[in-house]
């Protein structure tokens, strides 16, 4: 399964390899990504190698990675995971490169990745949360078919130091 390749219009959503540990040195340092997709600390060629190993393992069962990527599986344009992966439940987070945004990027890879994970997975409700100063991301969550169900306050700190409301979304496997 870590071998897993999803396409999705337009993309590739493949595994994650050592050589995209400098695209991802590059999208951690993003601020937006940075800000909005905290790591808790300092990203250094080193720690994004962990993590691209890290996300290519999936061996605990408790998550699940991909590089999005062009239909050809070359340069990165994001990343799509569940975590949190327990009983039917899991949760979403994704990111997408500068260069690649305001085109759908997002929206069809979490869709992609969601319908794979109640079909092949057996879940049955996922998980998006994000800031509610993120309004591209609430739009994503919305066209990817999580609906909104309320509002947490203060729920997470992110990586400006604050901690933010955030809107809670989910999708069901039974949703249409
Ligand atoms: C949020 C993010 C993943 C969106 O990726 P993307 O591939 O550009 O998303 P899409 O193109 O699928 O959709 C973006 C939507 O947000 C909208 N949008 C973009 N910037 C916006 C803003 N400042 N205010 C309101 N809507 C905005 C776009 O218009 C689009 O909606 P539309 O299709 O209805 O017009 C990307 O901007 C990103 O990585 N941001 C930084 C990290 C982050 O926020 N991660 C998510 C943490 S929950």
């Amino acid at each position: 399964m870590e071998h897993l390749e999803l396409a999705a219009p337009g993309l590739l959503l493949r595994p994650w390899r050592d050589a995209d540990a400098r695209a991802v040195h590059d999208a951690l340092g993003d601020p937006d990504i940075a800000r909005w997709n905290p790591q808790g600390g300092p990203v250094d060629a080193a720690s994004a190698l962990r993590w691209v190993r890290r996300r290519a393992d999936w061996s605990a069962g408790d998550h699940v990675s991909l590089a999005v990527t062009g239909p050809d599986g070359g340069a990165l344009l994001g990343s799509v995971s569940l975590h949190q992966i327990h009983g039917e439940n899991a949760a979403m987070g994704y990111w997408v490169v500068p260069g690649a945004r305001g085109r759908g990027v997002a929206t069809r890879a979490v869709d992609r990745l969601s319908r794979w994970a109640f079909d092949e997975l057996g879940l049955h409700r996922i998980e998006l949360c994000h800031a509610t100063a993120n309004p591209a991301s609430c739009r994503v969550a919305e066209r990817a078919g999580y609906r909104a169900e309320g509002t947490l306050r203060e729920s997470f700190r992110y990586g400006d130091g604050r901690r933010h409301d955030e809107h809670l979304h989910a999708r069901l496997a039974t949703d249409r």
